[in-house]
């Protein structure tokens, strides 16, 4: 079977009701990204952080996965897919990918805050509101399990290694304007062929691939059948 990777963002999860973040003016679901999305605005207003992710983890209890998430997922009886998300919700689980990377972390799981994402101690919260006082076992506060601005990304490894070994490519909704995830494109190896999906027309300068310009679900269905029509994959 062929290596697939799905690099996707907030797009692919708009058609279930979640906005995206640039589509919006800066704002996160009414929020400034910078004050509910960077380590500072955690030690600046923590109550305010808890709140904001209490209430998506609530909305992402809502939503349900979109035919495009279903159609990533069933990808799996074709090829070695990994799924490469930058989102926080759950619905490329739900839709039943298996393979996933969360670069930027789960809104469904927290940690202590003094524990870095990558050590043990991440708790899976479901869809449970996370309040101040609310500690571990030895007392200390618990912090949504999210990759802030500010802090390292910590799955980059494992994406870029998975990366680096496909035969093909698939960036779904989104705008890579947000590094290191965006820097993933250019891990691939020459012959790995390269296809973007976006309503919007999406440039990037010295990358060669194939815009599929439609929204996540429509796209999904042009994408399958490219592959269905191309012998070599
Ligand atoms: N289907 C597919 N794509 C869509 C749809 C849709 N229905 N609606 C919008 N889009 C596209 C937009 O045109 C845009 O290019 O999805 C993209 C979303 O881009 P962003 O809002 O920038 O989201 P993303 O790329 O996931 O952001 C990356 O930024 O704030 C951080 O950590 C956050 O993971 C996030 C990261």
């Amino acid at each position: 079977m062929k290596n697939l990777v799905v690099l996707s963002g907030a797009g692919v999860s708009a058609e279930s009701g979640i906005k995206t973040f640039r589509d919006s003016d800066g704002l996160w679901e009414n929020y400034p990204v910078e004050e509910v999305a960077s380590i500072e605005g955690w030690y600046r207003n923590s109550a305010l952080m808890l709140q904001f992710y209490n209430e998506r983890r609530r909305q992402i209890a809502q939503a349900e996965p979109n035919l495009a998430h279903k159609k990533i997922a069933a990808l799996e009886s074709c090829f070695n897919t990994t799924v490469v998300t930058q989102n926080i919700d759950n619905l490329h689980e739900r839709a039943g990918s298996k393979n996933i990377i969360h670069l930027h972390g789960e809104v469904t799981k927290v940690r202590p805050e003094n524990c870095r994402a990558d050590e043990e101690g991440v708790i899976d919260i479901g869809y449970r509101d996370i309040n101040i006082g609310d500690c571990d076992k030895n007392g200390v506060q618990l912090r949504p399990h999210i990759v802030w601005f500010g802090e390292e990304v910590p799955m980059m490894s494992a994406a870029i290694q998975a990366v680096e070994q496909a035969d093909i490519l698939l960036v779904i909704g989104s705008s890579l304007a947000v590094y290191p995830a965006a820097g993933l494109v250019h891990y691939t190896r020459k012959d790995c062929k390269i296809f973007l999906i976006d309503p919007k027309p999406i440039h990037i300068a010295g990358l060669n691939f194939t815009q599929i310009q439609e929204v996540a679900s429509v796209g999904m269905e042009k994408f399958i059948e490219i592959l269905r029509k191309n012998e070599n994959f």
